[in-house]
Formats: structure tokens, sequence, C-alpha cells
């Protein structure tokens, strides 16, 4: 277990203002203090003030790995959600702009929203991550009937050119196939989406062939979620991964990097160590990647104090850290938002979730400590 560095608890709490103000502070020495009786008492030294909670993309990149964060484009009018993200992370996720329903609900492209992103990470010399190219559940539905009544694989063509065209010198990491594995739907534990029904599972490689062939400097990524816990599905889920990317690899299928999106579940119980250990050794044994690339805790326990809540949460963070980190093929962490205000599990719940870094008011909370320390 690596060196456990003990940031005060109350500098996980700094607001944004001292977090980004505070990107240097010279402590004042406030050691002892001697005055002959008739000088004026000694002016009082200033109170301590708590270090300043370093920026998670320093601490990352200090293990030679980035930080990240899923971005909405409408947040961006967010002064300290800008400022957060500038300091925090060195890229960044469309959390939905660059998904093919975003960009052509009918057939006409709009790039507006998405361009919002990317000239803000280019402003800011930021990176993205090119999330997603195919997603069953961003599929527009004028290209699903196309699909389902051509199996024209013109149509993805058509779609990877139009995006990769547009975004591909800022992308370092494309999400190609989102989520293709299901145990429940047979088929050797691929999802039995309309690519899928189209095109048979030869999708996933045509795909990453595609995108490859679109963007040759880029990491192909294959991004999965349901894989940290001790279950029967969670457990055939990992091993359907596996064996798709023993069958991709023997294929000499482009995909070089696994995306893991780590949503994590405190009502799953704790994170399955040696499942995740043993997934990141198979990984890496095929001499793949990881990112990391959808962090975030599902929690929305209302019954326990919100310290608690917000302590079990940094508590399965950094559980889960503790283990990927372990590997050295670990590219980089993102988390799926930065403010508990943003998180699509705001939506999934009754009440507001408390899983990502910062709180709506932008105090950081012990999860951004846990990240931090879990990258020291
Ligand atoms: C989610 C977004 O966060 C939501 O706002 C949207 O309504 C649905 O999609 N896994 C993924 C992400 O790969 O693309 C999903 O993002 C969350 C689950």
């Amino acid at each position: 277990m690596k060196r456990r560095n003990l940031i005060v608890g109350a500098a996980a709490a700094l607001t944004v203002g001292q977090l980004v103000g505070c990107a240097r502070v010279d402590r004042t020495e406030t050691g002892s203090v001697t005055t002959s009786p008739d000088q004026a008492p000694a002016r009082q030294p200033r109170p301590a003030t708590p270090p300043p909670v370093r920026a998670l993309r320093s601490a990352a990149s200090s293990r030679g790995l980035y930080f990240g964060a899923a971005i909405q484009a409408g947040t961006l009018g967010d002064s300290r959600l800008r400022s957060i993200v500038v300091r925090d992370c060195s890229t960044i996720t469309p959390e939905w702009a660059m998904k093919w329903d975003a960009l052509a609900p009918g057939r006409t492209y709009n790039f507006s929203e998405m361009d919002q992103l990317a000239s803000f990470a280019a402003r800011n010399g930021l990176a993205m991550r090119g999330h997603t190219l195919l997603w069953h559940k961003s599929l527009p539905s004028w290209a699903a009937s196309a699909l389902a009544s051509s199996r024209d694989w013109a149509i993805i063509d058509d779609h990877f050119s139009k995006v990769i065209g547009r975004y591909g010198n800022q992308v370092r990491e494309w999400d190609v196939i989102n989520e293709p594995i299901e145990p429940n739907h047979g088929g050797r534990g691929l999802r039995n989406n309309q690519f899928y029904k189209a095109f048979g599972e030869d999708y996933i490689e045509r795909a990453l062939e595609s995108a490859r062939a679109r963007a040759p400097r880029a990491r192909m990524v294959i991004n999965e979620y349901g894989l940290e816990y001790n279950s029967g599905y969670e457990g055939q889920r990992r091993l359907s991964l596996l064996r798709l990317l023993e069958r991709l690899r023997s294929r000499g299928a482009p995909v070089d990097t696994v995306g893991l999106q780590a949503h994590l579940d405190l009502r799953k119980g704790t994170v399955y160590a040696d499942g995740i250990y043993g997934l990141m050794r198979d990984i890496r044994n095929m001499g793949l990647k990881v990112a990391i690339t959808e962090l975030d805790v599902a929690e929305a326990n209302t019954g326990l104090s919100v310290e608690r809540r917000d302590s079990l949460v940094a508590d399965e963070t950094r559980r889960y850290l503790d283990i990927v980190l372990q590997f050295n093929n670990v590219l980089g962490v993102s988390t799926w938002g930065l403010n508990d205000s943003h998180s699509w599990l705001r939506t999934q719940r009754s009440s507001a979730n408390r899983g990502l870094p910062y709180d709506r008011e932008w105090q950081a909370k012990p999860m951004h400590n846990a990240i931090l320390t879990a990258f020291a």
C-alpha cells in the first residue's frame, strides 16, 4: 500500500476561491516570538492557513498519469467550473455533446455545442477524450433505421469521418465502442445492440479499424462498465470482456486501450479487490493500456450524515484507485463530472448524490483528497 499522505481534512473543504487563489501560499513562520517588555507586543502570527490542496492534474502527472473529467457544454458559462477544470484537469470528456444523437438527432449534424467544448479545451491546453463513437444508447433513430434496413457500413464510416475529421487533432483516446458487453444477451457475452444486429460481432473490429484509419495516432478504446463488484453478473462481465479482448488481439484488431468506466456503487458493498486485480492483470498481460474513464460513486444514503456519506465515498474511491494504480499500464483517471450538482447520478436517484470530488458549492470533498492521495 502506498505511503498515505495525510492531507488535513480541513484542507479538503477549501472553497474554490481558496483552491484557485492559493496556487501558491507562503506559509508564515509562526515560530516562538520573543520581545523585551518595553517593546510593543510582536505582531500576532497569522493563523496557519491550511496547505494548498494540490491540483489533481499535478498529482496525477507526478505519477505519469493524467486526470480529467466529463464536462457538459452547457456548464461552460460557470466561471468557477472553468477555473477548477483548468486547475485540476489536463483532459476533458464531452459528457454528451460528442455523442451521435447529440451531434445529429436528425440527419443534419450540428457541431455548435461540441465546438464550444473543443474551443474551451484548445484555449486552455486541455486534451479531449473522444466519447463516444458507437453507443447503443446514443444512436439516432434515423441511423438505427438505416442500419437495420441497409446494413450499410458506409453509414458508420460517414459518422466517423465527420467526428474524427473535426476533432481528431484534439483527441488522444477514442472510446470507439461503448458498452459492448452484455452476458444476458448470450452471443459470447456481447450486447445484442443495433450494430451487432446489423453486422454481427465483426462490427467491433470494423469500428476499430475505421477509427484507426482516421485517427492513426490516437488510442483505440473499448469502454465498459459493471466490472468492479463481487457478483456472478459482474464476474460474467469481466470474463466476457477479457474473452472479447483476446479474440480481438488474436485477430490483430487495432484495440490498444480498455476504458474502465468505474461507476462505483455503495449499494453493491465494497469493490471486489481480487476481481479488479485479476482483470487489470489479464489486461496488462495482453499488452493493453487502461484508462479509468467515468469514475464516480453512487451513494445517496440520505439516512446518514453528509460527513459520513462523503467519508464512505472517499473510502470506496481510494480502495478502487489503490488497486488499479498498482499497474503501470494505466494512462489516467477521469471522473464523470466534478461537481455533484452536474452528476448524472443526480437524475438517477431521488436525492442529490455526493459521488464527485466537489460539492455543489465547489468545496473539495474527501473524495477529492482520496484521489489526490491515491496519486501520491
Ligand atoms: C450519460 C450522461 O452522463 C447523461 O447525462 C446522459 O443522459 C446519459 O449518458 N456510461 C457512459 C456515459 O458511457 O456516456 C453515460 O453518460 C453514463 C454511463
